[in-house]
């Protein structure tokens, strides 16, 4: 038996990262997998995995900062598995590194627009399917920086502040209505989309997981395993909560 058994489960940003390992974690547990990403090749890839091991899944191409393109992606999965479950809207783009008086506009609207827009844009697809199936469970990613604030970090701490206010605000609405809503909180993970900023910031890297109580940086699947918890009816009197799956950075004694 697995935790997802039965259920048809969608992931934005499915072509990377933490979003890939929780697509095949969700199928894994028994789920119908809808791989949503606007890099096509990469959810075709996610894809291909997931079928490598005997699985089913679908790919989509889908920007979740665009209104017609939210509506196609939900309505493709609804089509294709005849309902919508559980959605785990990860979706997220960061904002460069710059104190915030030297953000440009166009940095701080494009993250915004994706970050927190897109999550917000899911949300108002991903609920009306969700009623039309009885109920599901919805998991936004967001991020310590969005509890904390993260220094040259400005656009991305501030739209994931936003996901976690929209995460409870929907909570709240959708309660008595058979919809959870939740959001986890990484800490650092190893994605390539810390990579590129590894790469760029090599320096970085030991004051990085020094901020971790646990003085490491934590693997996809540790998020993709919150993920699924929430996700399941494991979690069936959880709503409205933002589960930090970060180290222990929030009670990190030696943090500098
Ligand atoms: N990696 C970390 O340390 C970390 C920490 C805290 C929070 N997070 C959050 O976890 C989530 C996943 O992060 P990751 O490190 O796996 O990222 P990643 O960069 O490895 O992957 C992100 C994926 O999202 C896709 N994407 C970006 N914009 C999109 C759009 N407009 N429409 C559709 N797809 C889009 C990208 O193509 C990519 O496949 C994000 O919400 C991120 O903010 C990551």
């Amino acid at each position: 038996m697995g935790l997802l058994d039965g259920k048809v489960a969608l992931v934005t940003g499915g072509g990377s990262g933490i979003g890939r390992v929780t697509a095949e974690v969700f199928a894994r547990e028994g789920a119908h997998v809808a791989v949503a990403d606007w890099n096509e090749a990469s959810a075709q890839e996610t894809v291909a995995s997931i079928e490598a091991e005997g699985f089913e899944a679908l790919s989509i191409a889908a920007d979740v900062s665009d209104e017609d393109s939210v509506r196609q992606m939900v309505d493709a999965v609804v089509d294709r598995f005849g309902a919508l479950h559980c959605a785990s809207n990860n979706a997220a783009l960061g904002g460069g590194f710059h104190a915030t008086h030297e953000l440009d506009r166009e940095r701080w609207d494009r993250c915004l627009a994706v970050s927190l827009t897109g999550v917000w844009l899911c949300l108002k697809y991903e609920v009306p399917a969700m009623l039309d199936a009885g109920g599901g469970s919805i998991v936004n990613i967001s991020s310590v920086s969005g509890i904390r604030g993260q220094v040259t970090q400005a656009a991305y701490a501030a739209s994931k502040g936003g996901v976690i206010a929209l995460t409870k605000t929907a909570a709240a609405e959708y309660a008595t209505r058979g919809i959870r809503v939740n959001s986890v909180a990484p800490g650092g993970i190893e994605t390539p989309g810390m990579a590129s900023y590894l790469e760029a910031f090599p320096e970085i890297r030991e004051s990085t997981e020094a901020v971790h109580a646990m003085r490491r940086f934590g693997r996809p699947d540790e998020i993709a395993d919150a993920v699924t918890y929430l996700c399941s009816d494991r979690s069936s009197f959880v709503t409205g909560q933002i589960l930090g799956v970060e180290g222990g950075i929030q009670v990190n004694a030696h943090d500098a």
